[in-house]
C-alpha cells in the first residue's frame, strides 16, 4: 500500500510554470533556443512550459532511464533516445522533472556538449537537493525540496501515477 500526500496543487504548478516561462522568455529573447525534455518524466512539464514561453523555440527530447522500478537511483544511466535536431551553436535548455543526485544531468550535459551547442543550461520542475552527489548548476529550478519520493504531473513510480494532475509525496507503507 502507498499513501499520497499532496505537495503542489494544480494552481501552484500553473504559477510556477508561468513564472519560469517568463524568466526564460526574457533571458533568451535574442537567441536560438532549443528546449530538450528528458523522457519520460518531463513530458507534462515540457508541454505546459512551451505554451507559456513567448519567444520562438524549438523542442526535442532525449530518453534516459536510471531508476528501473525502484525508488532509489540505480546510478546506472542508459540513453534510450538520442536528440534528432541540430543543436550546434544553439542555446540549449534541458527540461527535467527532478534533479536528485545530479548524475543523470551530468551525463546528459556531457552528451549534449558533444554536439557543440552555444550553451547548455538546466530547467527543472523539482530540485531535490539532499542526495546531490555531483555539483550541478541549475539555472531555473521551479521548486526546491529536501527529500522524499515524488509522483504525479508526469513523474512516476514504476510507471504508475504519471497521469495525476498534481504533485505528491509517495509514502510507502
Ligand atoms: P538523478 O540522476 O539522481 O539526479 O536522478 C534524476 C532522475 O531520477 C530524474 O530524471 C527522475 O526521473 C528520477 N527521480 C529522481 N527523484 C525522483 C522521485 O522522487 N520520483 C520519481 N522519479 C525520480
Ligand atoms: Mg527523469
Amino acid at each position: 500500500m502507498a499513501d499520497l500526500i499532496s505537495i503542489l496543487n494544480k494552481n501552484d504548478i500553473e504559477k510556477m510554470v508561468a513564472d519560469v516561462a517568463q524568466k526564460i522568455s526574457d533571458d533568451y529573447k535574442n537567441s536560438e533556443l532549443v528546449l530538450i525534455g528528458v523522457l519520460k518524466g518531463a513530458f507534462v512539464f515540457m508541454a505546459d512550459l512551451i505554451r507559456k514561453i513567448t519567444i520562438p523555440v524549438k523542442i526535442d527530447f532525449v530518453g534516459i532511464s536510471s531508476y528501473g522500478s525502484n525508488t532509489v537511483s540505480s546510478g546506472k544511466i542508459n540513453l534510450t533516445k538520442n536528440i534528432e535536431i541540430n543543436i550546434k551553436n544553439k542555446d540549449v535548455l534541458i527540461v527535467e522533472d527532478i534533479v536528485d543526485t545530479g548524475l543523470t544531468l551530468k551525463y546528459l550535459i556531457n552528451y549534449l556538449k558533444s554536439f557543440d551547442p552555444k550553451s547548455v543550461k538546466i530547467c527543472t520542475l523539482l530540485d531535490k537537493y539532499e542526495r546531490r552527489e555531483t555539483q550541478i548548476e541549475v539555472a531555473y529550478p521551479c521548486h526546491r525540496i529536501e527529500k522524499g519520493f515524488i509522483v504525479g504531473y508526469g513523474i512516476d513510480f514504476a510507471e504508475d501515477y504519471r497521469n495525476l494532475p498534481a504533485i505528491y509525496h509517495l509514502k510507502q507503507m
